[in-house]
């Protein structure tokens, strides 16, 4: 088996110390594995214009894909509620915007502040925790916002839509991801006119 690299470690341990410090904030006691964090980036066309936007990046997993996949770094804005995060973040990607804040209060701020309708937004929140009715809210606002063929990618361990689909959307799910801490299976959303 080869070394695990010194970097992949850190992230781990980083990842595992806020676990323990905030196990319902964080979800997940590891971060994404390579294949998941792969199936999350597959499901964004970097050839659709307009900013992609990444809800809970924690260590930058999905982040790190996202960039291998051809979104450039000045498209990418990170929303991490985790100020540990959020420093090594910035530190590792100068050219990304990163907000320290809770990812259910952008909506708003993101209309506000009349910025370009995203291509994408691609969140590894834990949302599994919050209520059904939450969900489904945040998931109505980013619709709402992104453009057109916009898409709104979450993953989830669960065997059910981690949203549950409602009029005025559309949803795929793409293969299970067997390899990864747990398994899991990324869950796509779209808007539908009318
Ligand atoms: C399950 S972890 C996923 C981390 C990383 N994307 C990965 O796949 O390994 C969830 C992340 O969402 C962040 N988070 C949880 N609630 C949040 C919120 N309301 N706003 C912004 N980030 C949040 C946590 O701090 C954590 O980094």
């Amino acid at each position: 088996m080869p070394p695990i690299p010194q970097a992949a470690r850190d992230e781990t341990l980083t990842f595992l110390r806020a676990w323990f410090a905030a196990p319902g904030r964080i979800g997940a006691q590891w971060p994404s594995g390579c294949a998941l964090s792969r199936a999350m980036a597959a499901a964004v066309d970097p050839r659709r214009p307009g900013p992609v936007v990444e809800l809970g990046p924690g260590t930058g997993p999905v982040t790190r894909a996202l960039l291998e996949r051809g979104i450039v770094a000045e498209r990418l804005v990170l929303v991490e509620s985790n100020a540990a995060f959020c420093r090594s973040l910035r530190r590792r990607y100068p050219r990304m915007t990163v907000i320290c804040g809770d990812a259910f209060e952008l909506p708003r701020a993101w209309r506000d502040g009349h910025r370009p309708p995203p291509a994408a937004v691609v969140s590894s929140l834990p949302l599994l925790m919050l209520k059904p009715a939450q969900r489904l809210r945040l998931l109505r606002q980013w619709l709402t916002a992104m453009t057109p063929d916009g898409r709104f990618v979450q993953f989830t361990y669960g065997f059910l839509p981690p949203v549950p689909l409602r009029a005025g959307m559309a949803a795929s799910a793409a293969p299970r991801v067997w390899r990864n801490l747990w398994p899991a299976r990324v869950w796509c959303y779209s808007p539908v006119a009318g």
